[in-house]
């Protein structure tokens, strides 16, 4: 059972007067990327072929990422009604490709592929709910918050199955903090760029990985505050065993908060240039 429906949202308090125009092609962005969860359901399906709870659980996560995709769509389109939301999408499915043939998982391990997974709903419930916080837009506020209230239940029940993996197949400390800083590092890799690109940029503008990056990540660190960053990194310490408040939480969280708003400057310099 999802938890909301598109329905659930009231879009009649829409206010166009509220609408950031420095949000609008992140959003158009983020409605690609979740779209196209389900290709992740059929990657994680083959790679969990013999776990029927999980696969069960992934195909209704699956599902909730799509609906937020969708969510995001229906409000980019009334932000800017000349988007196409479906034109947009289908062109991000022609050009990026989930890759699907696998039967084992990419990260080496189910527990390492569960970690991967956690970190992507760390970023993403943070994400939401730095953005739901930065908007005056009503619906877009509403939105972001339902959907960052699934991200942090999908953290969980990733983390839950990566319990139990990990009890079978005693995966170190170190391995698994090294899967977890590279799936955080892939957030700059082509998915989000490609997104970006298909969502706000004519199809006769070629693709420009460095440009795209620059263009949504300069967008979207804006957004973050603090409490965001703390918040976030007491769930990637989590997800990799280590205790998620204290000293070592307190320091990694300045640690990339500085490091944010520094990319963050960077990000605004390539633009600018
Ligand atoms: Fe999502
Ligand atoms: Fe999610």
């Amino acid at each position: 059972m999802k938890h909301w429906r598109i329905d659930d949202v009231d879009w009649s308090r829409f206010d166009a007067s509220k609408v950031d125009p420095e949000l609008v092609p992140l959003v158009k962005a983020a409605a690609m990327v979740e779209r196209n969860g389900q290709d992740y359901a059929t990657y994680l399906g083959r790679v969990f072929v013999d776990d029927p709870d999980f696969r069960a659980a992934a195909d209704y996560w699956a599902a909730e990422e799509v609906q937020h995709g969708d969510a995001l769509g229906r409000w980019a389109m009334l932000a800017d009604p000349s988007w196409d939301y479906q034109a947009a999408f289908a062109r991000f499915r022609a050009g990026f490709k989930v890759q699907l043939d696998a039967d084992a998982s990419i990260r080496g391990s189910r527990t390492g592929e569960l970690i991967a997974r956690c970190m992507v709903e760390t970023g993403t419930s943070s994400y939401y709910t730095a953005l739901a916080e930065a908007t005056e837009e009503p619906v877009l506020n509403q939105v972001c918050r339902l959907i960052a209230a699934d991200e942090f239940r999908h953290f969980k029940l990733f983390y839950d199955h990566m319990k139990r993996y990990l009890s079978r197949e005693n995966i170190g400390l170190l391995r698994r903090l090294r899967i977890a800083l590279s799936r955080i590092g892939e957030s700059e890799d082509d998915e989000l760029a490609y997104a970006y690109h298909c969502g706000n940029e004519p199809e006769t503008q070629p693709y420009r990985h460095e440009h795209c990056t620059a263009a949504y990540m300069a967008r979207a660190m804006r957004c973050y505050q603090f409490r965001h960053i703390e918040r976030g990194t007491g769930m990637i310490l989590k997800a990799v065993g280590l205790p998620p408040r204290g000293r070592l939480s307190e320091l990694s969280a300045s640690l990339g908060w500085r490091l944010i708003q520094r990319r963050q400057r960077q990000y605004r310099q390539m633009l600018a240039a």
